[in-house]
């Protein structure tokens, strides 16, 4: 087998976003561009000669081509191992338990998380880091710029590895490990949790319905929920990883669950339902006739973790992104460990996380994890979720009132404006931005201004800083407005309007939602405009 060396040139827009490249489908198919990528990867990082690497990703259109080049291109750079799921199937969460569990070097998730799959959807590739988190700015900034001058990268001429046989192969001088993507972590998670209780519960005839909407988490969710804790055969719908996720939108949130929704919310609801997205990074969590937000999720779990084996001996702290609401932070002021406010996007827990600084992170986008790893983990958080219902055996309902009543009440929501022409995303953020500095101290539909700024973090562990992380209008009693642009979408730009407001109680705590938000959201569209400038009626989703 001969190593080629492949002429090539810059493509332009190689650039990571929140969450690694993410590009449509026919794009990374095109000539040279997933190759390109690739080799600006291993470039950016010094090179794989003699690393093991980690590779999978969540089997939509494209996964097994794009992992097969990515192979050969290890080998040609002289790597010694690469570990890869049977079928190259790994969620987001196992890939990064793996990463740790092997020592790896790092690793290569495949996926564009919830954005649609299929020959015309999205695709998208991440690179992890050894200690098995995303890869820092520092790192995907070098990636980039690698990008913009590669003339040439390295492929292994040679025929496709079999990632059907689990078990050591040779590709080249390179050893291809194919192992089962669910069984190390299924083994964390029966670690973290209290299974035995969990199956008594289930033993006694609770109900529960996971949604893995056609995407990678349906073997994970079969093998622990059905197979290990004795759900109901059945309990997890729509199982089966598909490439085009059975023209599902793999997003957890009520606009694409709405099935799991639907079921919830009837008169024959389960007792408790889930739902994981493409790569199996993010969770929903609703109770029979009770949605939970995930800022919310972040606050319940943090405050009864300790519930769960994995957590007995406490949190050492809790983080959340900054548009994420401030619930979890009530809780931590309660249970007396520290909190933290970081940029959107997982790689920013991870240094919190490496430090021992924080045990339980989340973020608004129905993400939320732990220092078990180092992603976000869907099927953690359902599963904590199911372990803290065995133990206080009380209904979710009970749990979410019990927590309003003891905290109060974050009301919380993110109106999300797709595919909005991209200078019209950009001049709705300039505008509100210039006019940050004299707000403070006016008063818009009733509500003071207290601050105003364009949200700017410093890492405590490394020092590094991360400036234009989304604007902020905060008035008095708590209450804010967050605006940031997503760094994730395909077409266009996406707007991201993220409301909040917080209710002290007893009175107020059962409010709806978005009546609950209503001044803040005329608020908005008397600072932003978005409705007037964009000729858009209302947010394409509300989460
Ligand atoms: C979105 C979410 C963010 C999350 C990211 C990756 O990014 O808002 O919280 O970390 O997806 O799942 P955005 O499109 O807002 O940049
Ligand atoms: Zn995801």
């Amino acid at each position: 087998m001969e190593t080629l060396t492949v002429e090539t040139r810059p493509i332009a827009g190689q650039k990571p976003g929140t969450s690694g490249l993410r590009k449509k489908t026919t794009l990374f198919m095109s000539r040279h561009y997933l190759e390109n990528f690739i080799q600006s990867t291993f470039d950016a990082i010094g090179g794989v000669a003699g690393k093991c690497l980690v590779l999978g990703g969540d089997g939509r259109y494209f996964n097994d081509r794009a992992a097969q080049v990515i192979l050969r291109m290890a080998a040609a750079n002289g790597a010694a191992r690469v570990i890869i799921g049977q079928g190259a199937i790994l969620s987001t969460p196992a890939a990064s338990h793996l990463i740790r569990l092997n020592g790896a070097d790092g690793g290569i998730i495949l996926s564009a998380s919830h954005n649609p799959g299929g020959r015309d959807g999205d695709f998208g590739v991440k690179f992890n880091m050894a200690n098995g988190g995303p890869a820092p700015e520092a790192v995907t900034a070098a990636i980039h710029a690698r990008t913009e001058e590669i003339t040439s990268y390295r492929i292994l001429g040679a025929g496709d590895a079999d990632l059907m046989r689990i078990g050591p192969q040779m590709l080249g001088k390179m050893e291809v490990l194919v192992v089962d993507p669910v069984a190390d972590y299924a083994a964390l998670m029966e670690r973290l949790f209290d299974f035995p209780k969990m199956r008594a519960l289930f033993a006694g005839g609770f109900r529960m319905r996971f949604d893995a909407m056609c995407a990678v988490t349906g073997p994970y969710a079969a093998e622990i929920l059905e197979n290990r804790l004795g759900a109901a055969p059945g309990t997890v719908a729509h199982g089966a990883p598909l490439p085009d996720f059975g023209g599902m939108h793999p997003d957890p949130n009520p606009t694409w669950a709405h099935e799991l929704m639907a079921e919830m919310m009837g008169p024959s609801a389960p007792d408790f339902g889930a739902a994981s997205d493409g790569d199996g990074d993010r969770n929903m969590v609703v109770g029979r006739g009770i949605y939970v937000s995930p800022s919310d999720s972040l606050a319940v779990l943090a405050a009864n973790a300790h519930l769960a084996p994995g957590y007995r001996a406490g949190l050492k702290g809790v983080a959340r992104s900054m548009p994420t609401s401030a619930a979890a932070d009530r809780v931590a002021a309660r249970l007396g460990i520290a909190s933290y406010e970081t940029p959107t996007g997982w790689k920013f827990f991870g240094t919190l996380l490496d430090a021992g600084r924080a045990t339980l992170c989340g973020e608004e986008s129905f993400g939320t994890g732990s220092d078990h790893v180092r992603e976000k983990d869907g099927l953690w958080a359902v599963l904590l979720w199911l372990n803290i219902l065995a133990e206080r055996k009380e209904t979710v309902r009970e749990i979410m009132e019990a927590h309003w009543s003891a905290f109060g009440r974050n009301y919380y929501s993110r109106h999300d404006y797709e595919a909005l022409p991209a200078d019209l995303g950009a001049a709705v953020m300039d505008d509100l931005r210039a006019r940050l500095p004299g707000l403070p101290g006016q008063v818009v539909e009733g509500m003071r201004v207290e601050t105003a700024d364009d949200f700017s973090y410093v890492d405590p562990v490394d020092g590094s800083a991360s400036a234009g992380q989304g604007l902020r209008v905060v008035f008095a009693g708590g209450s804010r407005l967050v605006l940031r642009l997503s760094g994730t979408g395909t077409e266009g730009a996406t707007l991201r309007l993220y409301l909040e407001r917080y209710v002290a109680g007893p009175e107020g705590l059962d409010q709806d939602v978005q009546e609950a938000l209503a001044p803040l959201i005329r608020a908005a569209e008397t600072l932003a405009a978005i409705r007037a400038r964009s000729g858009r009626t209302g947010p394409d989703v509300i989460t």
